[in-house]
């Protein structure tokens, strides 16, 4: 599948089937696609643990109920807990050291690349290593690992819904986490109970209203033509709602036994 065609087409799925079991083959597949995303300084502070109802111990999967999405946690054969180690800026020297060594960064010889590693970038950073470890920058590039885990989960035939809540602490402490990490989100992980087009493309702001040229009071020129170009890509999907999607909801309640019906 085309990468724009992919990204186009994925959805947030709520609605996922609990009797059918996700292979760790397939998280690990998303794993390693988290792993390869791009972060700051390469110093990698994403991590996630993969939780699955087939396998885990009562107490580990009681760990992760929340007041918030809770219907769909008790639902998804595979809980992905995704959190940030900001301990792990503490070895930023070596990952920069290893980029510098194969090229990656910097220009000219080797030991000038080293030099200037040492020499100006290194103390720059060892300066401001407590404000590196705050929440901000580490939590943009952990995004990036997810959403690269979550494109690979749609590739493989998987769907999955992140799941933002306030009880992050508890949880990462239920699961044996250490104390200075943070949760990031949780991600439920299955089969798709619904159809792939989930009640069509979610509503989204005006493009013009997000994205500038140049200044902040110049809205991007959209043009029609690559409009079009992505449309017939596949990237562009109907519009939600459509015009099955309330009965498809009402089906898929009953289908999965959500009660009482609603948000959470
Ligand atoms: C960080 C994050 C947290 C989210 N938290 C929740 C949540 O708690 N409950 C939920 O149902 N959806 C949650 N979502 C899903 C969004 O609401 C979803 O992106 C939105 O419905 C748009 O749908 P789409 O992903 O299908 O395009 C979350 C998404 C992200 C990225």
């Amino acid at each position: 599948m085309e990468l724009r065609e992919a990204i186009g087409r994925r959805r947030s799925i709520r609605f996922v089937r609990p009797y059918k079991a996700v292979e760790p083959e397939k998280i690990q597949m998303m794993f390693e696609a988290a792993r390869i995303a791009s972060h700051w300084g390469n110093v990698q502070s994403l991590r996630g643990i993969a939780v699955f109802k087939n396998t885990a111990s009562p107490e580990i999967i009681e760990a992760l109920q929340a007041p918030v999405a809770g219907w769909q946690i008790r639902k998804a054969p595979v809980v992905i807990v995704w959190y940030c180690d900001p301990t792990a800026v503490d070895e930023q020297s070596d990952r920069l050291h290893e980029l510098v060594d194969v090229g990656a960064l910097g220009f000219g010889g080797k030991k000038e690349r080293v030099r200037a590693l040492d020499e100006v970038l290194l103390p720059i950073f060892d300066g401001i290593k407590d404000f590196l470890k705050e929440p901000g920058l580490n939590e943009i590039d952990c995004g990036q690992g997810i959403a690269q885990a979550t494109l690979m989960a749609y590739e493989l035939g998987l769907g999955t819904c992140c799941l933002g809540g306030p009880e992050g602490d508890r949880i990462l402490k239920g699961i044996g986490v250490p104390d200075h990490c943070r949760l990031l989100l949780l991600q439920t992980v299955g089969y798709p109970a619904e159809h792939w087009e989930a009640g069509g493309q979610r509503p989204r702001q005006p493009f013009e209203k997000l994205f500038s040229m140049n200044h902040y009071d110049e809205p991007f020129p959209r043009s029609e033509a690559v409009v079009e170009e992505l449309t017939r890509d596949k990237f562009f999907t109907q519009p939600a709602p459509l015009p099955e999607r309330e009965e498809e909801l009402e089906f898929l309640q009953r289908a999965l036994d959500v009660d009482p019906p609603g948000l959470i």
